[in-house]
């Protein structure tokens, strides 16, 4: 089924995804450097992401996982020009492949890259009395996902959109044989978003695409 899928995704991309110099630039240049683009959102989960916050007129958006920064340049994409795009990613050599991609991008926004743990750096942020986030992207180390969610909830408002990415892995969350640390962590993120009292709403939507089989969580807070 992945060619069908991934047949399915170019299709989609070709019509409704228009080509854009600065996301390409941050795929090639993230490929002519060796690293793989399978951690990079699709390009159609890009748009997604940029509806929502368009959807929403978010100003403040924070992202754990940087990689490369194709996700943080869509983000940004959709930002106004007051907006602010905090990013953060936890190794070196990711930090400076996104620093290019960002760099040459250029974008109207404010984006800053910190280099640190996601969680570290919210407990700073936290600790500095931050103003809130309008949405926060968790796509950073899967096993630190329920950390980053309750680090979140301190650093939002009523309102404020979670998504969190890769929550499906293929199905590998139902393989009870399956004790990964990443695997683990997403179980352990499905016990905490049940019941959540801080959360309004919440779901999880299944995806397959070029990415392969996965998918995504949403909440939105109290
Ligand atoms: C992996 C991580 C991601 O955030 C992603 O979108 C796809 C794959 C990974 O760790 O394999
Ligand atoms: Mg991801």
């Amino acid at each position: 089924m992945q060619q069908l899928w991934t047949d399915i995704d170019d299709y989609i991309n070709s019509h409704l995804i228009p080509t854009n110099p600065k996301l390409q630039h941050a795929l090639d240049n993230t490929d002519t450097q060796g690293f793989s683009n399978h951690l990079a959102v699709a390009p159609n989960q890009g748009m997604f992401l940029q509806m929502l916050i368009q959807m929403n007129q978010c100003k403040r958006v924070l992202e754990l996982g940087t990689f490369a920064a194709y996700s943080t340049i869509w983000l940004a994409k959709a930002l106004p020009k007051d907006g602010y795009l905090l990013t953060v990613e936890g190794r070196d050599t990711h930090v400076i492949i996104a620093q290019e991609n960002i760099d040459f991008a250029n974008m109207p926004t404010n984006i800053e890259l910190k280099k640190g743990r996601g969680a570290d750096v919210m407990n700073q942020l936290i600790a500095e009395n931050s103003e809130p986030f309008d949405l926060i992207f968790i796509d950073a180390d899967k096993q630190s996902y329920p950390e980053y969610l309750e680090l979140s909830l301190q650093l939002a408002h009523s309102g404020t959109i979670l998504v969190l990415d890769n929550v499906i892995r293929a199905g590998d969350i139902l393989d009870e044989n399956n004790k990964k640390p990443s695997i683990e962590g997403i179980r352990g993120t499905f016990s905490a978003l049940k019941n959540h009292p801080k959360l309004l709403s919440c779901t999880a939507l299944q995806t397959v695409g070029s990415k392969g089989h996965d998918g995504f969580a949403i909440a939105i807070v109290k």
